[in-house]
């Protein structure tokens, strides 16, 4: 099948590789002409594990190109829509030019024939409204809403096995094409929903912000624990064996970050205050109060365990991304610390394994590094604020013999504090005892 992607970020460029190794027809568009220049020379213009190859492959077949003319889409049968819904700088609300203006801009080359469809996360009541912009602008072509749940650093194998699949739709001609679309992906029987343009809409901010609340959750623990003595750490292997509650995402730690989780929650809280429904989700103002506060307390850990400040101390940052296996800083917690420390008058070294570039661009006033060793040589703190596998592994033993003072934050709990405190470290984690 025909299909174009409108936008081609973490969200988009993957989905039009994938949408290639389908065996589709696919032109990925966006209006970043240096992005679309790597993109078409197979170079990932950011850092995901497998999209290289799946684009190469993908070029290779001669079925992928990449565009900055969205006329390259015209011929297309279905649309995806991913272009970023980011928070306006003013408010705690989504911003919809990106989405609007891609929409305005099919309306004017689409064929009537054809479906245009959301990927986009987007305030609910959004699909609703981008069809009546579609009719003023004379346009028939039908929309369908079809959110994503890939998670950057597994974006390649989300999208190609995603736990399931939603379509909200307006006729159940368009889910019967969507279903042609995902033909390989649902005979693996992944489950599909088909429902309205609300619900769908609906599914992908109430999963985001459930997620968002299980860690806030975890780390209100946490700041208990630190009141009591307790571990939250045992806490949440105790409680994670109630199947009921489970395991995952209850690591306590310096919070949740990056392009979704936080501007989602809170364009969720904005828009139930339009709906007149704040108090149903006033909570997510405590989850995002908790989770901010995740990150002061990890700079007072610093400031605490170098004896009541880190003015002109020598601290290394371990991890810049607001996760692993990314690149991507937006929003990142740990870029925030490191930010932070550095205000407070800090010698910060900083040092990421793929994210130092975008940290720059946000941050230039730090001081970074590529190599962990360059970090942590003659540091009087270690503050491990992202858990790449590479930081996870290091050999306390190492460490000590590069730093001037062995003494380590652990802001995920991902580190074995029996092992560091051996080797001679003041260990602090979040939430531990
Ligand atoms: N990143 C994720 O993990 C993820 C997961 C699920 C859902 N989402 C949602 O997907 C959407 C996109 O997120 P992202 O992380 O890929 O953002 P992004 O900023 O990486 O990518 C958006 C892209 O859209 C392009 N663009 C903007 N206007 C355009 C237009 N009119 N025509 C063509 N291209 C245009 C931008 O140049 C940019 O490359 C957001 O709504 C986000 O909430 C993201």
């Amino acid at each position: 099948m025909k299909i174009s992607v409108i936008g081609c970020g973490y969200l988009g460029a993957v989905h039009a590789a994938a949408m290639a190794r389908l065996g589709h027809d696919v032109v990925g568009i966006d209006t970043d002409a240096a992005k679309v220049e790597k993109l078409s020379a197979g170079v990932a213009p950011f850092f995901e594990p497998g999209l290289p190859e799946l684009l190469s492959e993908g070029i290779g077949s001669g079925r992928l190109r990449f565009s900055t003319d969205l006329a390259d889409a015209a011929g297309a049968r279905v649309h995806f829509l991913a272009v970023g819904t980011p928070q306006l700088p003013n408010s705690d609300g989504a911003d919809l030019r990106y989405v609007h203006g891609a929409v305005d801009a099919l309306a004017r080359v689409v064929a009537p024939d054809s479906l245009i469809v959301g990927k986009s996360t987007v305030p609910v009541g959004t699909a609703g409204g981008l069809v009546d912009r579609l009719r003023t602008a004379g346009s028939r072509a039908a929309l369908a809403w079809n959110p994503e749940f890939l998670r950057e650093g597994f974006a390649v194998a989300d999208t190609l096995t995603p736990d399931r699949l939603v379509y909200g739709v307006a006729d159940a001609d368009d889910a019967a094409l969507l279903d042609e679309v995902y033909v390989d992906v649902l005979a693996t029987g992944i489950p599909r929903i088909v429902t309205d343009y609300a619900t769908a809409e609906l599914v992908k901010t109430a999963a985001n912000a459930f997620l968002a609340t299980k860690i806030s959750f975890i780390n209100a623990m946490a700041e208990i624990a630190e009141a009591t003595g307790a571990d939250v750490t045992t806490l949440a292997d105790a409680i994670g064996h109630d199947a009921r509650i489970g395991r995952r995402f209850l690591n306590a730690g310096i919070g949740f970050g990056g392009g979704c989780l936080p501007k989602d929650i809170r364009a969720f809280t904005a828009r139930a205050e339009e709906l007149g429904r704040a108090e149903s989700v006033a909570f997510l103002r405590q989850v995002d109060a908790i989770n901010l506060r995740r990150r002061e307390r990890a700079v007072d850990l610093a400031v605490e365990l170098l004896g009541g400040s880190v003015f002109e101390r020598r601290i290394a940052v371990l991890g810049l991304t607001f996760k692993p296996d990314s690149d991507d800083t937006r929003d990142s917690p740990a870029l925030d610390v490191a930010a932070r420390l550095h205000g407070l008058g800090a010698r910060v070294r900083a040092t990421d394994p793929e994210g130092i570039g975008n940290a720059r661009l946000r941050h230039p006033q730090l001081d970074y590094t590529t190599s962990a060793e360059e970090a942590l040589r003659d540091a009087e703190l270690a503050v491990l604020v992202t858990e790449w596998r590479e930081y996870r592994d290091l050999d306390p033993e190492r460490v000590a013999g590069l730093m001037a003072t062995p003494r380590v934050i652990d802001a995920r709990n991902v580190l074995d504090p029996a092992s560091w405190r051996a080797a001679g470290f003041a260990y602090r984690g979040l939430g531990r005892s």
